[in-house]
């Protein structure tokens, strides 16, 4: 994801782990009994930690009751607990919970998106750390490529798959041959599949063959049922976005965690969906290139496996 020219941090390159122990309670002296609790981090701080600019930025945002704490208008010096206070900055939860991780895997083609194959077959799982364990979010078949979200955030990982949100996910599309003209807007208006009409989908001709697809929705195998549909069945698929996520660096096995930045446009990208009508035809269209965010994981198994 590229930088927005706001003031931010450095992207962090690390794991999100625990959060950094809990600030010791101020004085009663100084603090605002009644409306405050005693205990906590302020709220400029965490906000900052988690990607919303120096912490002068956070304040002027506190300042403008643009941040919500557990529904109330927080005020400047408000301090929270991460672990129990729900904060939103303009309406949008800010995931500032310890403990939690979120993985950006490239995941290779032949890998089961679960989190125990009964067959024995290896898993996305098998190439994230075990622990803190993590679940894929979404799924992708067997044979289709490209990135995958992996975490233990529950209630994240429950918004993203709902249907009623449906963020957008991006994928490339090999098909055997050149899409007619009337295949391609067959794909734009809605496919009838067995399970029902598709949402238009956004859709380019990168190449003769190649074929980038944009949706919203979730259903099962749907790209490679809409190509096939309308007389393309898809040689190769590989998912190149999910949301805002994108991550053109990241070799087949590959992983990295999150940085707190992309959480938050997650989340933004979830609220954002909810919020639009189900059968939007797409969205931005962003197919914007990362920059080098440093550290990249590899997993345990087929780590680094050339396409
Ligand atoms: N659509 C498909 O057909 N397969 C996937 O894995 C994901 C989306």
């Amino acid at each position: 994801m590229e930088a927005d020219g706001e003031d931010r941090p450095d992207d962090e390159e690390a794991p999100r782990g625990p959060a950094t122990p809990p600030e010791p309670p101020t004085s009663p002296a100084h603090e605002d009994e009644a409306s405050t609790p005693a205990r906590g981090q302020r709220l400029q701080k965490v906000l900052a930690q988690v990607g919303f600019g120096s912490r002068r930025v956070c304040e002027e945002l506190i300042a403008d009751g643009l941040v919500t704490v557990n529904g109330e208008v927080a005020e400047l010096g408000r301090r929270v607990a991460p672990e129990v206070d729900r904060v939103e900055v303009d309406g949008v939860p800010v995931g500032i919970s310890p403990g939690l991780v979120h993985y950006l895997l490239n995941k290779p083609a032949g890998v089961v998106t679960t989190a125990a194959d009964t067959h024995g077959r290896p898993t996305v799982v098998d190439l994230v750390p075990a622990e803190p364990r993590v679940f894929p979010v979404g799924r992708l078949d067997l044979e289709t490529e490209g990135l995958l979200l992996l975490t233990n955030d529950g209630d994240l990982a429950h918004r993203i798959t709902h249907p009623s949100h449906g963020v957008e996910k991006e994928y490339l599309a090999e098909v055997a041959s050149p899409p007619s003209r009337g295949a391609v807007r067959r794909l734009r208006e809605g496919v009838d599949l067995d399970d029902g009409r598709t949402a238009p989908a956004r859709v380019a001709l990168v190449a003769p063959t190649l074929v980038r697809l944009t949706i919203h929705e979730g259903r099962n195998r749907q790209v490679r049922r809409m190509l096939e549909a309308v007389g393309h069945p898809v040689v190769r698929l590989i998912r190149t976005r999910i949301g805002p996520l994108t991550d053109r660096r990241l070799a087949p096995g590959e992983w990295r965690p999150l940085t707190t930045e992309e959480v938050r446009s997650l989340e933004t990208a979830v609220a954002e969906s909810s919020a639009a009508p189900s059968d939007r035809p797409g969205g931005t269209g962003r197919t914007d290139d990362p920059g080098d965010r440093g550290h990249r994981g590899s997993g345990s198994a087929g780590a680094g496996r050339g396409r």
